[in-house]
């Protein structure tokens, strides 16, 4: 209902109800536009409209079915899978019988509506997937190929038009699964099979036979693929057709009969009747007696071929077929037919073998499908929905028997549908106790009774007609009509002598609800009677065939049996259409009301005219005005204050208290008090415009809830954002500190035992730190370092420490290139001051004190004897002497005489010594003349350790490194020159001596 207008306003209205002025031109533009834009279906309240589209809509696929399952009717764009779900809905919802109800005239889409129902209920059940219910659905759906092509043919109106009428009920289990049906058929027009208008074909059947069966099988039944050359097929013209293959639906017609377990044999046999009938339309007959005017048959082969399709003897055929047997006052007499009895007969034979075998296939269909029998455990209680698909009301040039039986059965369902629409609404009105106000519309019911009153209906009088001994004519039958019908609605040339459209003897007209039709007498007593010889029926119960005998189960009765006389056509016709509309008005109903675009197949043409009458005589206009003229909307209080709730700030969003009193509050804040109704359980809602303006207030505040929506949801979505944030921070942080704990606790354990162990800890290897620890790391690495030095300092006595300091440095300047450096022997600096090595001390001191006195320097650092070579290769004994501010060189023998000035030790730029024991070493200076010496003491101690240590650590307290070369060949520059110099080994006892090799010097070092 009102939810369909969501498709938005350029698809015009979902609702007919929802129009804003109910006229015939409002209803055909609203048709018009959605027709145009692709959007076939419209609804006027729960009925729908469908407008054929002549084209294949992507409308039908699994998406549209997701989409419109277990929704409500309005939630969704109009759309017939919405009726089918809400037939199927409210079957499961409230246990009971449904039906859909298809009605339109002839090619407006009834029998493609009712498979896309079928397969919409198909494709929403079973959702567990039982087989034998798989099973059940298939076979639904395929027995539709097997009627279709039994029972459809072409006709000018349709392609694919049903000749038939079909009712069909679909059971259900309780969970809501099919679990079979029943297929109810309704009068076959048979007469196609003897006759078609122009531009018409007989059913599908034979010529899906002539041109899909293999040609062994064409062979064995004596046919031709060409349908021209059978007389039964062929007088509506060229049987060609765009929209039919004739040969591929033979194949799945062969699959459907496979898909339904009919017996191989079986099928062999319908085919085998087809084939007959066609082979029977070719029989001709010949004037064997001119006194008696008797007849024989023309053709002996095709006589045999015959015999041979329907499994009967060629002598019982050909007496059937030429003669009748009759039964009078006991005796039993042979009469002959005349050539144009003959003809009769041979057409009265025709029609009624095909029309028999079509009720057989409907009823071993049924067998099929028969829920009990369908294996899927029917416990006998269950529910059903019937789908109606019966031929449309239909005009054709020429209207006969059929139509009238036809546009009558119209008649009734449309009397179905007028008292179900408005006793559903009055019943509606009273149960909510809301005053009902009656709305005028054309009733259909003086049509109904004209045909179908009992003794003064057309039907009456036309079986009173056949009834009557001796000969009676259709112009009898008229006439007996023109005297007896009272009613506008009728008429005849005799009554209307001034319509020259109707020709006399011949022609009535009914104003049917749905227009006037003009039908021909001729043939209806005939078709009425629906006479066939019994030696018809006895040669078919006869056939050797057990089908074709099963068929004809009353040619056992002899001819002399007297019976009762069979209801004529009409009659059956009419009871069934009686019974149908009896148990449709059981079930609740619902419409899908087709309309036909135009007449021409045509995907892009709506012609106006045509729509226009069928939205007339449809009488869809007066549906609108029903459903409007009380209220157009009605609705539960519940569902009605859910969907306008946000329209007042007392409402929204929960209006807490009884649901009437908020239902209400929104009509009041509004000013729609005098527009609605307050029903027992539902609010009703008068005019369209109060439902638009309902609709448009939503609208415009759906914005607002939206962004209010989106405002709480984003709020919330932030809010657990930060919430995780922080969270995410808080363990980040947990994580930092339990990481730094534990790494603090390791070490802590770690370095438990220190101060026990030998090296202080120095081996202990301090675990990675976490990344935030490597700075304190390095600050506790530095701190124990000063604590192990503390540790071990402690033990030395404080005057040793700059010795020690002395070693220190050594060992870091000389980073392990020399082997012994004598850092275990006790350093002394000052070796010439100590009686260890030098015998006359006083000497030294002195003179060392002297020099302290004018030089101003405070302390010695080293002094030694040493070996001393020259740019002039000489070599000599002295004793070096290094200060804090000058080396000095004395000369021992001389008390000490200081031999030329000291050297400022700001000229020393390095120190070079080898990596073996020898004592050379080279203190590089300034000005190119390097002292290149070799230290000498009486004990042979190693001390160019103590050299290094001692110039170093000198140097390190100043701030400045000193360069010391470790190296075998040491280079050194004597007067400005480079010169190299080498160790050599000389013999042990002797001391060491440089000499002059080459360019180079060399030390004699005594090994
Ligand atoms: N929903 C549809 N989608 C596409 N084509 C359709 C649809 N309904 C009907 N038609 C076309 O119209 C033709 C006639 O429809 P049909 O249902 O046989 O009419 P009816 O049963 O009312 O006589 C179909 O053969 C098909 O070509
Ligand atoms: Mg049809």
């Amino acid at each position: 209902m009102a939810g369909s207008i969501h498709e938005g306003p350029e698809f015009g209205i979902g609702d007919f109800v929802l129009l804003r002025e109910v006229t015939h031109e409002a209803f055909l533009e609203n048709l018009r536009l959605r027709y145009e834009k692709n959007r076939i279906y419209t609804y006027i309240g729960e009925v729908v409209v469908s407008v054929n589209p002549y084209k294949t809509v992507d409308i039908y696929n699994q998406t549209y079915v997701d989409h419109y399952k277990g929704r409500e009717l309005y939630e969704r764009p109009p759309h017939i899978f919405a009726l089918a779900d809400s037939a199927y809905k409210t079957m499961k919802r409230k246990s009971r019988d449904t039906c859909i109800v298809i009605s339109g005239e002839s090619g407006s889409g009834k029998t493609e509506a009712s498979k896309i129902i079928m397969r919409y209920i198909s494709a929403v059940t079973n959702v567990s997937g039982r087989k034998e219910v798989e099973r059940v659905k298939d076979v639904l759906i395929k027995s539709n190929v097997i009627l279709e092509a039994f029972g459809n043919a072409k006709t000018n109106r349709n392609d694919n038009s049903s000749r038939f009428g079909k009712y069909m009920d679909i059971n259900f289990d309780f969970k809501g699964d099919p679990i079979g049906g029943h297929i109810n058929n309704y009068l076959l027009e048979k007469s196609r099979v003897v006759h078609q208008q122009n531009g018409e074909r007989n059913f599908h059947a034979f010529y899906q036979l002539l041109s899909g069966a293999p040609d062994q099988k064409l062979e064995e039944m004596k046919l031709s693929r060409n349908p021209d050359e059978y007389h039964f097929i062929r007088q509506g013209g060229s049987p060609k057709c765009s929209t039919i293959n004739d040969q591929s639906d033979y194949r799945a017609v062969m699959a459907a009969l496979k898909t339904l377990n009919f017996a191989f044999k079986h099928a062999e046999t319908l085919w085998k009747i087809v084939a007959a009938v066609l082979h029977m339309g070719n029989m001709e007959f010949d004037t064997v007696d001119e006194v008696h005017d008797t007849v024989g048959v023309r053709d002996g082969h095709k006589l045999k071929n015959l015999a041979g399709l329907l499994s009967v003897t060629q002598e019982d055929l050909k007496k059937a077929l030429t003669s009748r047997v009759i039964a009078a006052g006991g005796n039993v007499v042979n009469k002959e037919f005349t050539k144009s009895e003959a003809l009769y007969a041979r057409d009265a034979f025709a029609k009624a073998i095909y029309d028999r075998m079509f009720s057989w296939i409907v009823s071993r269909i049924n067998e099929v499908i028969d829920p009990k029998e369908s294996g899927t455990g029917y416990i006998g209680k269950g529910t059903v929905i019937g789908v109606l698909d019966i031929y449309g009301f239909e005009i054709f040039q020429n209207n006969s028997f059929e139509q009238l039986c036809i546009n009558y059965c119209n008649e009734k369902l449309q009397q179905l549908f007028i008292e179900l629409v408005l006793k559903q609404e009055q019943e509606e009105y009273m149960k909510e106790g809301i005053a009902w106000v009656h709305v005028e519309y054309f009733n259909n019911k003086i049509i109904c009774e004209l045909i179908e009153q009992p003794h003064k209906g057309i039907l009456a009088i036309l079986d009173e007609a056949c009834l009557n001994v001796g000969k009676v004519t259709d112009e009898m039958f008229l006439t007996a009509m023109t005297q007896k019908l009272k009613s506008d609605r009728f008429t005849c040339r005799a009554l209307s002598p001034a319509d020259k459209t109707l020709e006399h003897s011949r022609d009535f007209r009914i104003r049917h609800y749905a227009g006037d039709v003009s039908y021909s007498v001729v043939g209806f007593i005939d078709k009425n009677k629906d006479t066939l010889f019994q030696d018809f029926k006895r040669l078919l119960y006869n056939s050797k065939d057990e089908l074709v005998k099963a068929m004809w189960p009353e040619g056992i009765q002899d001819i002399t049996a007297t019976t009762k006389r069979p209801l004529t056509a009409g009659t059956n016709f009419k009871n069934s259409i009686i019974a149908l509309v009896d148990q449709l008005a059981t079930k609740e109903p619902h419409y899908v009301r087709c309309v036909k675009p135009n007449d021409i197949k045509s995907p892009s043409n709506f012609d106006e005219e045509r729509v226009k009458h069928q939205v007339m005589y449809l009488g869809l206009l007066e549906n609108v005005r029903v459903r409007r003229a009380g209220f157009v909307y009605r609705a539960k209080y519940s569902r009605f204050l859910d969907r306008y709730k946000l329209i007042t700030k007392n409402t929204w969003p929960n209006f807490r208290g009884n649901e009437v009193d908020g239902v209400k509050m929104i009509i009041k804040s509004q000013g729609f008090e005098k527009d609605v109704a307050y029903g027992k359980s539902k609010i009703f809602i008068q005019s369209p415009q109060t439902l638009f303006t309902l609709e448009e207030t939503r609208d415009k505040y759906i914005p607002f809830i939206i962004v209010f929506l989106q405002k709480f949801w984003r709020g919330g979505l932030a809010r657990r954002r930060a919430k995780q944030m922080r969270a995410i921070y808080l363990i980040m942080a947990k994580f930092k500190r339990y990481k730094m704990r534990s790494y603090i606790l390791n070490l802590v354990q770690l370095f438990r035992n220190v101060r026990n162990m030998r090296d202080y800890g120095k081996s202990i290897k301090w675990p990675t730190p976490p990344q935030v620890l490597t700075g304190l790391v390095e600050e506790l690495r530095k701190v124990h370092s000063r604590w192990r030095a503390n540790m071990i300092l402690k033990k030395v006595p404080r005057p040793e420490w700059p010795m020690l300091q002395t070693k220190c440095t050594a060992q870091d300047v000389l980073k392990g290139q020399r082997a012994d450096w004598g850092y275990r022997r006790k350093w002394e600096g000052n070796y010439l001051a100590s009686s260890k090595d030098n015998s006359s001390t006083i000497d030294f001191v002195t003179k060392a004190n002297a020099l302290k006195a004018s030089d101003h320097f405070s302390e010695i650092l080293f002094s030694s004897y040493i070996k001393k070579t020259n740019k002039h290769n000489q070599t000599a004994d002295r004793a070096i002497v290094i200060t804090d501010k000058f080396i000095y060189k004395l000369d021992p023998k001389k008390k000490y005489k200081l031999l030329r000035r000291g050297i400022s030790i700001g000229d020393v730029t390095g120190l070079s010594i080898t990596p073996d024991a020898d004592q050379l070493s080279v203190i590089h200076l300034k000005d190119g003349n390097d002292l290149v010496i070799c230290l000498q003491n009486p004990s042979r101690e190693e001390r160019v350790g103590e050299l290094v240590g001692s110039l170093s650590r000198f140097f390190r307290r100043n701030r400045k490194e000193l360069p010391v070369t470790v190296a075998k060949q040491i280079k050194c520059s004597l007067g400005s020159k480079p010169r190299q110099i080498l160790v050599k080994p000389s013999p042990a006892n002797g001391g060491p001596t440089f000499r002059k090799e080459g360019n180079s010097l060399v030390l004699m070092w005594p090994q």
